[in-house]
């Protein structure tokens, strides 16, 4: 393919190899928790203290890792590629732009955002929350929340992705295990509009049958490999 339209979704398989950990580790539990404990705006209004503190954490540990070569791969890519190219993460850390990605939406928010919810303002974010600071915009105390997507919410920007999936004449899937929707539905999109799909896993996800071709690895080996072929069929 020497042009065309792609778009690309990626899952915390991506990041795995930064040292982020995945969300579905064989214990069923998310760094010690379970997800509705710390994943759910209920959550949040129960027990804001517990919430901050797991998003505090994963904010601090994201910051201390580096993009790997997957990221930056895709980032290449980006950079040679003429069609129309956008990227969708479901990752909250910042790997992506920081290893070069520039037309990217994080659908499941950012640890980088914080959302306030007196004022509705939405702004940048380093360093730990906690319960106690004020919003940078209308200075209420308490209301400011890490700017994530929990279950039950929407995620971001779907307009822009459904017309993206619709327009799109290859579709990959990079590091996510198809577990959780509207995401997981993407593949379904993008086929039934006649993009070839290319699935890159560790192993199958629970969407395996819906793509065309399958490359089973760590994502630093598949996705540069993948990306090499992809650039050198445009010297071609
Ligand atoms: P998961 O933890 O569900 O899946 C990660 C996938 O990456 C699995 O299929 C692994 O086999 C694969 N994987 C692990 N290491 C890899 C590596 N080095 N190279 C390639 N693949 C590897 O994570 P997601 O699919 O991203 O949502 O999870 C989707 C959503 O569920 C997350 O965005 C989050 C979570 O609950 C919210 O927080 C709303």
């Amino acid at each position: 393919m020497r042009n065309g339209n792609i778009v690309i979704l990626t899952g915390a398989g991506i990041s795995a190899e930064s040292g982020l950990q995945t969300f579905r580790a064989a214990d069923g539990l998310w760094e010690g928790h379970k997800v509705e404990d710390v994943a759910t705006p209920q959550a949040f209004e129960r027990d804001p203290a517990l919430v901050h503190a797991f998003y505090d954490a994963r904010r601090e540990r994201a910051a201390a890792v580096e993009p790997n070569a997957a990221h930056r791969a895709l980032a290449d890519l980006e950079a040679a590629w003429s069609g129309e190219f956008l990227l969708v993460t479901q990752n909250v850390d910042a790997l992506h732009e920081r290893a070069g990605s520039r037309t990217l939406i994080h659908m499941h928010g950012e640890l980088n955002r914080g959302w306030c919810l007196a004022c509705g303002e939405r702004f940048a974010w380093e360093g730990a929350m906690g319960e106690q600071v004020p919003c940078p915009s209308c200075t209420d105390v308490g209301q400011v929340r890490p700017d994530i997507v929990w279950f039950g919410e929407m995620p971001y920007e779907m307009e822009r992705i459904e017309t993206a999936l619709r327009g799109c004449d290859l579709f990959v899937s990079i590091g996510t295990s198809g577990a959780v929707y509207p995401a997981a539905g993407f593949v379904q999109t993008a086929k039934y509009c006649g993009a070839r799909t290319l699935e890159i896993n560790l192993d199958p996800s629970m969407g395996s049958i819906f793509f065309d071709e399958h490359r089973h690895g760590p994502a630093t080996v598949e996705v540069p490999q993948w990306v090499k072929e992809m650039l050198s069929s445009l010297r071609a």
